[in-house]
Parts: C-alpha cells; sequence; structure tokens
C-alpha cells in the first residue's frame, strides 16, 4: 500500500479541509443505511464512508471501545482520522462522533493524518496526563505530510478522560520520531512483572519489528529488534505482541508476536503472520525461527488484526478484530454509502500440534444469542445472515462441502478435498466479481480431518463469509458480493457419497 501515501496532499488538501470543515460528519447510525444489500447484519460496519484498521482496541467500564481508520469525508482512504464505536457484547454497537481528526494548517499546507495505533488505560497517571484512573491515552501514527519536504511518520499521544468521548492532544507530539518515512503502528501494553509500558511497532520496508518500554508513555527506549523471518514478500504492519493460553497444556502460556504483511498465497495480496515464542521483557524470541511462515488467516479479507486491551483477569479472554478487505481490491469494493468493515472478534489461544504451537480462533460466544429458531429441514435452509456448523464424512468421496449464498447462477463453495486433503473457499462464481481482475478467486489450505471429520464453523453476513475449520485451527475470511436478495444453502459431494451433517440458524441483526 505504499504507493497510496505518493498520492500529492498539499495545496487539494488545503481546499478540501475548508470545505470539510462546513461539512457534518455523519456517524450516529441510521437504520435505513443498514439495508443496502450487501450490508453485513451481524459485523461491524460503520454506517458511511470508508474505513480500514482496526485502531485502540480497548476494555473499560463494561464497554470495548473499537476506534478504526476512518475517512470521515469520503468512500475511499483518504483523510485518515479515529472512528469510534463501542459495544457491551461485542456485537451490538453504538456509533460514536469522531475521536481524533486533524485539519491541515491553513497556513504551510502541511497535514498530518492519524494512522493505526493502540488506547491503554493509564490508571496510575503514569502519563501525568490524566485526571481520574479511567483516563485513556491513544498512542498512533502522525503520518505527516509537509509541503515540500515530503512525508514522515512518527509516533503521538492524545488523552481522553471522559471514556473515550472527547480528546485532547498531548502539547509535546510527537513522543517517538526515528526520522524515518515509514515507521508505524504502535501497540502499547502494560507489562505487569516490571511494571512498565512495551509499544510494538514496524518499520515497514525492512521487515523489522521493533520493541520500546517506557515509564510514562512519554519516554520511549529502544530494547530490541524482530525480524529477518517468515514472509518478508510484503511490507510489514500493524504488529501486536501478546500471551496466549496453551488449550492442551495445562497452565501453560506462551508469547504471539502477530502482524500483517503478505498473503499464504503471495504479495498480490496482503494477509496476516504470526511467530509463537517468548518475550522477556526486553526481547521476543520465536520457538523455531526456520519454520515456514505460519499465517492467521487463509481467506483474501483479514488484516491488520490486534488484540484488546484492559480485558480483565477473571474474563482472561484475549479477543482480536481485523478488518476485512484487502488492499490490492480496497477502495474497489461495491458497496455504498459504506466501504469497509470489521470481522467477528475472535477469541485466541494456541494448540500444542506436533509441527509446534498453532493459533487457535474461535468467533466470541455471544454470537450464539443471535439464532433464531434452529432450521431443521436440510432443504430449505434459506437466508443471508447465517450460521451453518457442519460436518463432513472426509474420505468417502473426491469432495464433499456446502454451497452457500446460492441463487440461480451464483454460488460460493466451501468444500474439502480429500486427495489434496485441502480446504478451500471459492468465491470465482460468487456475484460481482469483475470491479478487480484477482478477486474472483479460490483460497485453499490443507487441513487433516479428525476421525475421519472434518468441522466447519460457517458465519454468512451478506457479503462476509467467515470459516472456522475443526474448531478453529485454522480459519477463512472473504468478501463476496451476490447481486441477489434470496439465498439459499446447500451441501454436495462429488465422485463418492459422503455425508455432510448440517446444522443451521439464521442470526438477528444488530442493527434494528
Ligand atoms: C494498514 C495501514 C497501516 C497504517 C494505516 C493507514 O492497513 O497501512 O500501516 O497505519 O493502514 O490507514
Amino acid at each position: 500500500m505504499q504507493f497510496r501515501f505518493t498520492i500529492p496532499f498539499g495545496l487539494i488538501a488545503l481546499l478540501f479541509a475548508c470545505a470539510a470543515k462546513e461539512k457534518k460528519q455523519d456517524t450516529i447510525a441510521d437504520s435505513s443505511v443498514y439495508t443496502e444489500i450487501h450490508r453485513p447484519q451481524f459485523h461491524f460496519s460503520p454506517p458511511t464512508n470508508w474505513i480500514n484498521d482496526p485502531n485502540g482496541l480497548v476494555y473499560l467500564d463494561g464497554e470495548y471501545h473499537l476506534f478504526y481508520q476512518y475517512n470521515p469525508y469520503g468512500t475511499t482512504w483518504g483523510h485518515m482520522s479515529w472512528g469510534h464505536a463501542v459495544t457491551k457484547d461485542l456485537l451490538h454497537w453504538e456509533h460514536l462522533p469522531v475521536a481524533i481528526t486533524e485539519y491541515p494548517d491553513a497556513l504551510t499546507g502541511d497535514s498530518t493524518m492519524i494512522f493505526s495505533g493502540t488506547a491503554v488505560i493509564d490508571k496510575n497517571n503514569t502519563s501525568g496526563l490524566c485526571e481520574s484512573k479511567d483516563c485513556m491515552v491513544a498512542i498512533y501514527t502522525s503520518h505527516v505530510h509537509a509541503m515540500g519536504e515530503g512525508k514522515v511518520q512518527h509516533q503521538s499521544l492524545a488523552y481522553s478522560n471522559d471514556r473515550g468521548r472527547t480528546w485532547k492532544r498531548y502539547g509535546k507530539n510527537p513522543v517517538l520520531d526515528s526520522k524515518r518515512k515509514d515507521f508505524r503502528d504502535p501497540k502499547v501494553f502494560w507489562y505487569e512483572p516490571e511494571q512498565k509500558w512495551v509499544m510494538a511497532l514496524v518499520i515497514p520496508d525492512l521487515y523489522k519489528v521493533q520493541l520500546y518500554q517506557s515509564k510514562n508513555l512519554i519516554e520511549w527506549k529502544l530494547m530490541s529488534e524482530f525480524g529477518d523471518m517468515g514472509d518478508t514478500l510484503r511490507i510489514w504492519e500493524c504488529p501486536d505482541l501478546y500471551q496466549l493460553p496453551v488449550d492442551n497444556e495445562s497452565g501453560k502460556k506462551k508469547w504471539v508476536l502477530s502482524l500483517s504483511g503478505s498473503h499464504p498465497q503471495g504479495p498480490t495480496f496482503v494477509g496476516m503472520q504470526y511467530f509463537v515464542g517468548e518475550f522477556d521483557g526486553t526481547r521476543f524470541i520465536a520457538d523455531d525461527t526456520k519454520q515456514p511462515p505460519r499465517y492467521v488467516d487463509h481467506g483474501k479479507d483479514f488484516y491488520a488484526g490486534i488484540v484488546y486491551n484492559n480485558i480483565p483477569e477473571e474474563d482472561g479472554r484475549t479477543i482480536m478484530i481485523g478488518w476485512v478487505n484487502n488492499w490490492t481490491y480496497g477502495n474497489l469494493l461495491p458497496t455504498a454509502p459504506w466501504r469497509g468493515a470489521m470481522a467477528l472478534p475472535r477469541v485466541l489461544s494456541l494448540r500444542k500440534q506436533e509441527e509446534g504451537y498453532r493459533l487457535i480462533q474461535k468467533p466470541v460466544s455471544s454470537i450464539s444469542s443471535l439464532r433464531r429458531t434452529e432450521i431443521t429441514d436440510k432443504n430449505k435452509i434459506s437466508g443471508k445472515a447465517l450460521e451453518l456448523e457442519i460436518e463432513i464424512q472426509a474420505a468417502a468421496s473426491k469432495e464433499a462441502g456446502v454451497k452457500v449464498l446460492k441463487t440461480g447462477t451464483e454460488e460460493t463453495i466451501i468444500g474439502y478435498n480429500s486427495e489434496t486433503r485441502e480446504l478451500f473457499l471459492d468465491r470465482t462464481h460468487s456475484g460481482e466479481t469483475g470491479f478487480n481482475k484477482d478477486f474472483g478467486s479460490i483460497e485453499r489450505a490443507t487441513v487433516y480431518p479428525i476421525n475421519g471429520i472434518i468441522k466447519l464453523h460457517i458465519f454468512i453476513d451478506h457479503s462476509i463469509v467467515e470459516v472456522f475449520v475443526n474448531d478453529g485451527e485454522l480459519t477463512f475470511c472473504e468478501s463476496v458480493f451476490t447481486t441477489q436478495k434470496n439465498a439459499t444453502v446447500e451441501t454436495y459431494s462429488k465422485e463418492g457419497t459422503s455425508e455432510v451433517r448440517i446444522k443451521a440458524w439464521e442470526l438477528n441483526s444488530v442493527w434494528r
């Protein structure tokens, strides 16, 4: 996405800003905009305009905050600001006004965009910016375009003493500057054993994650660097570092470093990868430096995922949200008046397997509260907002699975090929695909049956399909744009007969 930064911003931005100040920002949910044909009904999307990365995921007093990269003035990437929404159950969202934005300087034409970053709760007022124990501090990349000098990226602070509703800029920004053009996406968390803040950020073009420490969120010191490993086929962005429990080793925890970069099928697309290892307070050391890259999601539309800060210890979950889109065609998605959505919040853990520790992802359990009565007749499953639980008896046919969002000529296929041992998601005939030559694709990943069965947990939400395979050991998240208002679901098998057991529920909308 580096090319996006070469767009001249200067004078145009100045004129743009004057007009923008006049325009009222449309941020409050208007239910009529939630009925557009592609609009997800239980995934987060903004009422209007462009979004990309989730930012500043933080829990405070019963509210999960979602800040996100947002263009308040259009449906394509630009004028990046932090949009804002909150939820109590990670499903029903309340839209709030834009949290952090900046206008180009009226005299110089210099402009700053608010790029991705984190929010933390500074309970002990380590920063000196707080008036209460609920004080929220945002650490974000300030992307400055200075007239005549080009761009520079550094890290800045803003703070809120009213649960994220209003924000002030720290007066002495930036707090971290390395005079680099690309230096971004700070993820900050509290490291309890040493009573300090730790920041992970990337130098994208060097494929490097840097770890910094601070006692006050203001002065930062470089501790270590991580890189030259895994997939370096595309620039690195949006790192995160967190500790996860190992499901099948009681009491054991390991550290995970995840980041965004290239897609498992190559650098034409973006995707996310992760490393498992140990963090000793100073450096992250991967368990196995030689192993092939591990990817977070195998679909084409899961990017820039980060995890929540400040989830209470008694809850203990690590919850990730990712952006449902891909930079290769991001600005072209055939939706209006919005563009971009967030994947379902996922609960993360690890599972020890032969080849090492594997990331396990499950949808937050609150999603089952949206279920309507179970559809018991397999031949009558229809709808575009559905949850499916499927078991495929793998070896009895060459290929078996399910066709979803099926209309006369359109379908999205999720199938298992027993010969190649690959699960695949085929959106080549899913509906509107022509807006980008590479959109109509088939994604594949190796999966082994467990006791002869491949288990799928699938969420279909109008233009989003999310698949959790074998209790979360593999996931696929993809956009699809069927042109029809109604669609059905059908199981199938080829060259043999596999039993495909299916349970199905229509899901309620969270926007009505
Ligand atoms: C990732 C990203 C980040 C950057 C933001 C800008 O999608 O490119 O690296 O901070 O988007 O919108």
